[in-house]
């Protein structure tokens, strides 16, 4: 069965984002899994860090990770109309020694979301992340898009995505995804 790992760009405990990525986890088809994994823990990029002891553990877990996986999601919050920074730091390291994109990037299947509070739903992050896409020459998914913004209203206090319009675009969204990648 395909495997789709999904990460969520916060940390925060309440976050909508991985609410809402908890949400697709529910909704995908049967006939694949989607398995979350985090950024938390995951240090500031430093060069002189890399060249004395390489990249971090932690950082070097989630390559693996990906890298054994069929399809990556990334659940972006959008930061000041773009990416955000400490996602994009994380993703970085996921990248060095840059002789290992290929093996955790090339040719993976990668899918963006993203969930704010405001109007715009993250749609600016999501176009700021397809240059980095681009470069890591993974092979993007542009069969759906899945712009949540009110996240206020279409998640309840539990970080449940109760509104039945998005679950409806989320299920969608997943499921393409999921056929996406098994192509
Ligand atoms: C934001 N937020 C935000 N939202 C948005 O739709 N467009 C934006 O440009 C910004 N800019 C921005 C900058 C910074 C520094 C922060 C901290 C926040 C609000 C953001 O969408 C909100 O905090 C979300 O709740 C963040 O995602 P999580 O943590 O809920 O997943």
């Amino acid at each position: 069965m395909p495997v789709i790992l999904g990460i969520a760009g916060s940390v925060r405990a309440r976050s909508y984002n991985a609410s809402l990525l908890r949400a697709i986890v529910e909704l995908a088809p049967d006939d694949c899994r989607v398995e979350i994994a985090s950024i938390a823990g995951i240090p500031l990029y430093d060069g002189d860090l890399e060249e004395s002891e390489g990249v971090p553990p932690v950082a070097a877990a989630l390559k693996d990770r990906i890298a054994a996986a069929d399809g990556l999601l990334l659940v972006t919050p959008e930061y000041n109309n773009s990416l955000p920074g400490t996602f994009k730091n994380a993703i970085d390291w996921l990248t060095r020694p840059s002789s290992d994109i290929p093996r955790v990037f090339g040719g993976r299947a990668i899918a963006l979301a993203g969930a704010t509070p405001g109007p715009g739903g993250t749609r600016l992050s999501q176009a700021a992340w397809l240059t980095v896409l681009r470069v890591l020459g993974t092979r993007p998914f542009f069969g759906r898009v899945l712009f949540v913004s009110d996240a206020a209203k279409v998640f309840d206090a539990e970080g449940r995505l109760t509104d039945e319009r998005v679950r409806d675009q989320a299920q969608k969204f997943i499921a393409g995804f999921a056929a996406f990648v098994k192509a």
